[in-house]
């Protein structure tokens, strides 16, 4: 089969398509015929080595973590749907794979897919969404009424979290740079902020969550502008954000958060629900062939990404 596999840690040119053993699923594992995957700043990072001490450095490596396609095999003791369902879901972990023909998954990381969606619509989903359900939902608490601010909000977790909490009844301002404030007003938001010209920490404004999608606002910097039992919740693995969720851990006050996205049935259910509601829409920035994966890292790399980017895999 197919698969995407990087040869050492470096830049683009270290992904190569090469033609490798279709994986056989252990008892409790499903095999996926993959027709589409996404990347996310998480495959660019296993690639340049910033998470060797979690991936260790086994080469060749296959990558990515998000995925849509049929259900090929059903190991004896997984609970799946049947073979040849369309389904979707995302691996947990540090071990990508989905950039491939074929993948052997546990059977609690994929779900059935949203109907009326194409295979690359619905794996722009999984990883970005469950990430913002998470994070609002299980780290924030987040109520009806809340005012919630999303800094990096054009991204694929950002566009995903504004209308997530949209959906849960929120009040939301998006941060993003001007270019993208249209787009985060269809989305739903009810405020933008450019980070270019107004630094939010500086502001009057208060809320009652505020989720650091980007991850270059620190707990200490937002602390003024929560709200006395506000939240912070970051996405990123850096040594403030242990300190200060250690530092908050017993607070009755402002607390700081740190969202490490897992993969669960029940959020893919639900996020196919708000789907087939009309709620949730997938946002795709582009779609690239397998064979263009090296200019999907590069484009990710950019950072200024609105929404997913997706891999076809035919
Ligand atoms: N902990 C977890 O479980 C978890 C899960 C998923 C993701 N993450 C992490 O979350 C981060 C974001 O992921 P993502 O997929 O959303 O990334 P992404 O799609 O690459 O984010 C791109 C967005 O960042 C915005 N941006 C760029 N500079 C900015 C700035 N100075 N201030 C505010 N926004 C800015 C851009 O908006 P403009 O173009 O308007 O600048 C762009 O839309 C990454 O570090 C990722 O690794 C962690």
């Amino acid at each position: 089969m197919k698969a995407a596999v990087i040869n050492a840690f470096g830049d683009t040119d270290q992904i190569e398509i090469v033609d490798i053993p279709r994986p056989a699923p252990q008892p409790d594992e499903v095999l996926v015929r993959v027709r589409a995957a996404a990347v996310n700043p998480k495959d660019t990072f296993i690639r340049k080595g910033y998470l060797k001490k979690y991936t260790g450095s086994d080469f060749p490596m296959l990558s990515g973590f998000d995925f849509a396609g049929e259900v090929a095999e059903v190991g004896a003791e997984a609970e799946a749907p049947a073979v040849g369902t369309a389904v979707y879901g995302m691996l947990d972990g540090w071990e990508g794979k989905t950039c491939a023909e074929y993948m052997a998954v546990k059977a609690h990381q994929l779900a059935v897919m949203p109907a009326e969606l194409s295979f690359e619509e619905a794996a722009a989903l999984p990883l970005v969404c469950s990430t913002a359900l998470q994070a609002l939902r299980d780290q924030a608490g987040i109520k009806p009424g809340q005012t919630v601010c999303i800094n990096g909000a054009a991204g694929g977790v950002g566009s995903a979290a504004v209308r997530i909490a949209k959906i849960l009844g929120a009040e939301v301002t998006g941060i993003a740079s001007a270019g993208n404030h249209d787009f985060l007003r269809d989305l739903g938001a009810d405020h933008c902020v450019d980070y270019n010209v107004e630094d939010i920490t500086a502001s009057e404004h208060r809320f009652d969550i505020f989720f650091d999608v980007f991850g270059n606002q620190p707990f200490d910097h937002v602390k003024p502008i929560l709200k006395p039992k506000g939240v912070w919740v970051s996405t990123v693995l850096q040594s403030h954000v242990f300190k200060s969720v250690e530092a908050t851990k017993d607070s009755p006050g402002k607390k700081a958060q740190l969202v490490i996205v897992a993969a669960h049935r029940g959020d893919l259910d639900q996020i196919r629900a708000w789907v087939e509601a009309g709620q949730l829409k997938p946002v795709i920035h582009a779609t690239y062939p397998l064979e263009g994966i090296r200019d999907a890292h590069a484009q990710q790399e950019t950072k200024h990404t609105r929404g997913k980017l997706v891999i076809r895999i035919d």
